[in-house]
């Protein structure tokens, strides 16, 4: 992990030495923790722009040439593979399953897919038309009311079992919120479905309309999920690990997760992409005018789906979504003209001076919306379909910060507030 280099630093006259840190993909970093007790300085990085928070040894990206990878395997690869829950235990346990390991994974998954039939009542008593998003991030923290040694078992029980149970009621909860949302009965999960198609089926099957499975719609779920599953450090992923190094029990620490993902500059983004095309398309089609919105100063609007913190290139996940999303249309004979106001808006603004100055291509979300929508998923449960999906990154991070020894996470400041000098 380290090498013998040292970064030196001088401060006030004094040279101080600090430790270099090389990953194994040689990302260098200085290890600042000593600088404190050394100096009394601190380092000041508002928003983490050049902080690493820890180590960790789940996914690898790198902004610069597009790279994801997920346990070292690329992201183009792992979209191959049958099924997101396949990713969902690469991510948690560092390899992919044996096909033994994917049968009790999978037994597992289906064992602890119902919830507490008293918790489903919850659903009736909230508000006609509550935002999926906020019903989930509430909902989820129930089950440590309804298991009381919760908190115990998160920490301590087999990791499996807590992930399986998570990751499997979760996808329930996502489908009665929307059932809640529209007014209709919820329907239970199935065991003889594999994880995507029972959720599309929990989703749109109905008393007086059978849903019929298609595999094509599945493969895509899939494949979503699969791309969404983790990403290294992001906003929600920071969250979790923050909330859980307080050793808060494991659906608190989700629920926290979920909430930091709600937001338009995180995950929120793509239900408020579609909102955008949406808007573009009534307003004419004119994305030359939504382009010169951005790029003014003066002017809230940003393009959504566009940017990102790591990406300095064309995201990797937006490139296979994007491709997907063309395949799917074609394929389901959908002319969706949100689309064609998507390619246009993207090829203009990539010419354009300042989107290449400031290296903002699409991001995962920019395409995403429109493969929900032909799928006939609403937009207001779009957030949710990405929380779905990223639960377990959020609990891979959970168990290694929870298996390391990370302390709890408690960042300095400066203040730079009245002294009691300015007050006499
Ligand atoms: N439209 C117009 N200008 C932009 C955009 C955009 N979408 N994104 C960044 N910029 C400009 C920004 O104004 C700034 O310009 P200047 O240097 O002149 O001040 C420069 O680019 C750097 O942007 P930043 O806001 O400092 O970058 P950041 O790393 O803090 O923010 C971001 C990253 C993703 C929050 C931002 O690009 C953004 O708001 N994008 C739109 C929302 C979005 O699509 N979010 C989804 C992100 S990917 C999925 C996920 O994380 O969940």
């Amino acid at each position: 992990m380290s090498e013998n280099l040292k970064a030196t630093l001088n401060i006030d006259g004094s040279i101080v030495e600090l430790p270099v840190v090389v990953g194994s993909e040689n990302e260098k970093g200085i290890d600042i923790s000593t600088l404190r007790s050394k100096t009394g300085y601190v380092t000041v990085d508002p928003s983490f722009m050049n902080t690493a928070a820890c180590y960790s040894k789940i996914t690898f990206i790198d902004g610069e040439k597009g790279i994801l990878r997920y346990r070292g395997i690329p992201i183009e690869d792992l979209v191959k593979l049958e099924s997101f829950t396949q990713v969902a235990f690469l991510l948690l346990h560092g390899n992919l399953p044996t096909p033994q390991q994917r049968v009790q994974f999978s037994r597992l998954l289906n064992l602890n897919s119902m919830l507490h039939e008293d918790m489903r009542h919850f659903f009736d008593h909230l508000p006609r038309g509550a935002h999926p998003m906020h019903i989930l991030s509430t909902m989820i923290n129930a089950p440590a009311i309804f298991y009381p040694n919760v908190d115990l078992l998160s920490i301590n029980e087999d990791i499996d079992l807590s992930s399986a149970r998570l990751i499997s009621t979760i996808r329930t909860m996502a489908a009665f919120a929307y059932k809640k949302n529209i007014g209709e009965p919820v329907v239970y999960p199935r065991h003889d479905l594999p994880y995507c198609a029972n959720f599309l089926n929990m989703m749109f099957d109905s008393p007086v309309a059978p849903y019929e499975i298609k595999p094509e719609i599945v493969r895509i779920l899939n494949i979503l999920f699969i791309l969404h599953a983790d990403h290294e450090q992001n906003c929600s992923t920071t969250t979790v690990r923050t909330i859980g190094s307080a050793q808060v029990n494991l659906y608190a620490t989700i629920s926290a997760g979920i909430s930091a993902l709600s937001g338009p500059l995180h995950g929120g983004a793509n239900q408020a992409v579609v909102e955008m095309l949406k808007q573009i398309l009534a307003d004419g089609g004119n994305v030359k005018k939504y382009v010169e919105l951005a790029k003014d100063k003066n002017n809230p609007f940003r393009l959504m789906g566009f940017g990102h913190r790591v990406y300095k290139t064309y995201d990797p996940r937006a490139k296979i979504i994007r491709e997907e999303c063309h395949k799917l249309l074609a394929h389901m004979d959908i002319h969706d003209p949100l689309l064609d106001v998507a390619r246009e808006l993207e090829e203009y603004a990539l010419t354009d001076p300042y989107f290449k100055e400031r290296n903002l291509y699409p991001n995962v979300d920019f395409y995403t919306g429109i493969v929900y929508r032909a799928l006939g998923i609403p937009e207001n449960m779009f957030t949710v379909m990405f929380a779905l999906a990223r639960l377990p990154g959020w609990i891979a991070h959970w168990k290694e910060m929870i298996g390391g020894t990370t302390k709890i996470v408690r960042p300095r400041q400066i203040y730079i507030g009245q002294t009691p000098a300015d007050r006499a």
